[in-house]
């Protein structure tokens, strides 16, 4: 039989002309994909064949298919006497040669990759006498079942596929571009629910992601039962809320074996993070032992970086670790176990007998080797127990063993650095791959532009580039949002991580986007937008007054929009009655726009509201002495005096930011002006190392040398203030005839000795210079 399968494709491909895959909507797209003449009609009669090891994946497809028409397929032992209506599940032992087809470039050089199981390299073929899909491995027949899926019309995820139907004849040929394809889901600031989980391992499968990255511990929740530590869970999994309620869940050793199988079965690995040394207030609270005071501390309700963590100290730390660990590597048969090792204070380290005894006897110069120290004695228990860590990029601080893997979340550079010196690196910067990031940060085609290898490694560093993760931290999601956030972006994650580059492009790939909304509405998932619809802008007009104009980032878009009161501002009449958006908005002083957009059959989760106030330094020019930082340029060097009032939410791309360096601006007004009053706005949220500046001074000047003083201001809180708060810092004065005007807030310095991060150096965040 594989005789006549194998002649009756070289027809079909005969046949092909390329470029007109448009007729199938895969995601990720194939590395190639030739559609044929004819068709094949799936009916009744069709029977389902599978040959070798792959009749789980044929069965996964049978099972399916089953569901999707309300028929009773079964699966059959490929005998030989095959000749049309068929699907056949073929595995080869060489399916590169077997349909002669030339597979695309690697990055890097070819020969350097590690081929394993997992590779996920298929074939399809479809033509008026059956359909064949053909793999050298399980993964790959499973891959080549998720395309054959979504070569399915939609109704079939819903159940409602009707027999008989005709499939355009095709042939498509497929490998991903990394091994790695990931996405860490915290389940530990919010619990999410078993089904829940294994509804992710599904929809990872769909679209080809074979990793979840599971975050079990954290400061807010341990999440994960573990026998010989009972308390863990019992007190560390329950986190006391402000308003006096209980908050928390955690999966039993029965969960999280029936999850692993169902991961398994669809070719998904879960890779456990239990996080070490910090974010591990949870299981202190549990065992206040466990860290170098030793006091009673609560399951942490607050999000942020805590002080508290092991003591690297007590021998008694690492028995307890390797205990939980052992448990943990008897629920997780996977290669690799995540020990976090990110984002760990050193404060307490610095004032622990204990640590600091560990130091000097194992000659440790500071507190970053001790925590190297930490990492490489954990790693060595994990060796023995046949693992190998995975580590968030501070985990470089020190020396690391030569097989850890290093994932890079602080941008590139730790990817970079580890490749280079021979360590896997998965990627995962904040830039790309923080879906709970909003949207105005990373929307879909800020994902689409990851580019998973750092520039500046050689062929041979750039495949230790395994691939790369797409992180869905929660601590402003519960489970409800979570599909929200994750969706569309995760589709354009799955292509940066499956399709090599020469096969991807935005406009096509959004084409193929709109054409999944329906599928995933099909699988219950309570998609989100692919960007922030539409951005109110302010501009000056020919008259020098300012507007604002709704621009739309999406095509489709209706937006009503009205004018509301903040901070008891508004020169404009407030007013709870949309209307349609047709033009620009003239405005005249300050004003608060809210905006209202539908797209499609959805409303945009959040109405847009942006604050303006035209003044005499809007749209003028501006000179900032230290540039602000990549991550919140806001406009763009402009963002000081483009007008735009920044929200409660520091992320909101208005307030612009520098990091441990003062923030000093000269603006030139153009002429001489008559000027009153010039005020700021500071962010305030130490949890974030945010801090208002310690001192302000307004300066003025005729000629951008000579500098006199205006005012000098002082904030109007102490630095320990709690919370996130914007501080106001406004001087008026008497009239002053100026053209330029100099701002200079003096930076708090680092972070404080009371802060859980003393020494760090804080940031300083500021929305627009109001000069009147
Ligand atoms: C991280 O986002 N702290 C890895
Ligand atoms: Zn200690």
């Amino acid at each position: 039989m594989k005789k006549i399968v194998f002649l009756l494709f070289l027809i079909a491909a005969s046949c092909s002309a390329f470029g007109q895959g448009g007729i199938y909507q895969i995601i990720p797209q194939p590395a190639e994909l030739f559609i044929a003449k004819g068709i094949f009609e799936i009916n009744n009669e069709t029977k389902i064949y599978v040959n070798g090891p792959c009749r789980p994946e044929a069965q996964f497809f049978v099972d399916w298919l089953n569901a999707a028409t309300g028929k009773k397929f079964v699966l059959q032992d490929a005998d030989g006497h095959l000749n049309t209506n068929f699907i056949y599940f073929s595995t080869n032992s060489d399916v590169s040669k077997a349909h002669d087809v030339k597979m695309p470039k690697l990055p890097g050089d070819l020969s350097l990759i590690k081929f394993d199981q997992g590779f996920g390299e298929y074939k399809i073929a479809v033509d008026p006498r059956g359909i064949m899909v053909s793999a050298n491995f399980n993964a790959g027949m499973f891959y080549g079942v998720q395309t054959l899926r979504q070569m399915l019309p939609v109704s079939a995820e819903s159940g409602l596929l009707k027999l008989p139907y005709q499939l355009t004849a095709a042939r498509i040929t497929d490998k991903p571009a990394f091994i790695h394809r990931g996405m860490l889901l915290d389940c530990s600031r919010h619990f999410m629910t078993k089904d829940f989980v294994k509804k992710y391992i599904d929809l990872l499968a769909y679209y080809k992601m074979n990793v979840l990255h599971w975050h079990l511990t954290e400061d807010q929740g341990w999440r994960i039962e573990i026998e010989k530590y009972p308390l863990l869970t019992e007190v560390g999994a329950w986190r006391t809320e402000a308003d006096g309620s209980r908050y928390g869940g955690f999966y039993t050793k029965k969960d999280i074996r029936e999850i692993v199988a169902y991961a398994n079965s669809r070719h998904v690995t879960i890779i456990p993070e239990i996080e070490l040394p910090g974010h591990s207030s949870a299981a202190i609270a549990a065992y206040p032992e466990l860290s170098c005071t030793g006091e009673k501390i609560n399951v942490q309700t607050e999000w942020g970086v805590f002080k508290d963590i092991y003591c690297a100290g007590n021998d008694s730390t690492f028995t307890f670790l390797e205990n939980v660990l052992t448990e943990v590597c008897e629920l997780f048969p996977g290669k690799y176990i995540h020990i976090g090792g990110d984002e760990a204070p050193k404060f307490r380290w610095e004032h622990c007998e204990k640590c600091q005894k560990r130091m000097k006897d194992n000659k440790l110069k500071n507190e970053n080797e001790l925590q190297s120290y930490f990492i490489k004695r954990i790693a060595k228990f994990l060796e023995g127990k046949g693992k190998t860590i995975i580590g968030w990029d501070e985990i470089l601080d020190g020396e690391i063993p030569s097989d850890a893997v290093v994932q890079s979340w602080r941008g590139m550079a730790g990817g970079l650095t580890a490749a280079k010196m021979g360590h896997d690196v998965v990627m995962s910067p904040t830039s790309h791959c923080y879906f709970d990031y909003d949207l105005d940060a990373i929307d879909v085609k800020k994902v689409f532009g990851f580019e998973v290898v750092p520039i500046g490694l050689t062929p041979l560093e750039s495949t230790h580039v395994i691939g790369g993760e797409c992180n869905m931290w929660t601590e402003h999601a519960p489970q409800e949002l979570v599909d929200s956030k994750v969706f569309p972006r995760l589709l354009a994650f799955s292509e940066m991580m499956w399709t090599f580059s020469e096969n991807r492009n935005f406009d096509e790939f959004n084409l193929r986007l709109t054409t999944h909304y329906d599928r995933l509405k099909a699988m219950k998932v309570d998609y989100g937008f692919p960007a922030v619809p539409a951005i109110l802008k302010a501009s000056l007009n020919a008259d020098g007054k300012m507007q604002v104009d709704i621009e739309r980032n999406l095509s489709d878009t209706k937006i009503l929009y009205h004018f509301i009161l903040r901070n008891g501002k508004s020169v404009a009449e407030a007013s709870d009655v949309y209307v349609n958006y047709e033009k620009p908005i003239e405005i005249t002083g300050p004003t608060t726009i809210e905006a209202r957009v539908y797209y499609k059959d959805k409303i945009y989760s959040k109405n847009l509201i942006r604050s303006f106030d035209p003044h005499k330094a809007a749209g003028k020019e501006i000179k900032l002495a230290n540039k602000p930082s990549d991550f919140y340029m806001a406009s763009g060097m402009n963002a000081l005096i483009d007008g735009c009032i920044g929200s409660e939410n520091f992320r909101d791309g208005i307030w612009q930011a520098v990091q441990g360096a003062d923030m000093i601006a000269v603006i030139d007004l153009g002429t001489t002006q008559e000027i009153t009053s010039i005020s700021t706005n500071w962010f305030h949220y130490g949890n974030a190392w945010v801090f208002r500046p310690s001192h302000l001074e307004y300066q003025w000047s005729n000629d951008g040398i000579e500098w006199k003083k205006l005012a000098d201001v002082l904030p109007g809180i102490a630095e320990t203030e709690k919370g996130e708060i914007i501080v106001p810092m406004r001087s008026t004065f008497p009239k002053q005839s100026a053209q330029f005007i100099r701002m200079i807030a003096h930076n708090n310095g680092p972070c404080p000795a009371w802060h859980d991060a003393p020494g760090e150096p804080s940031w300083l965040f500021c929305d627009e210079i109001v000069v009147k």
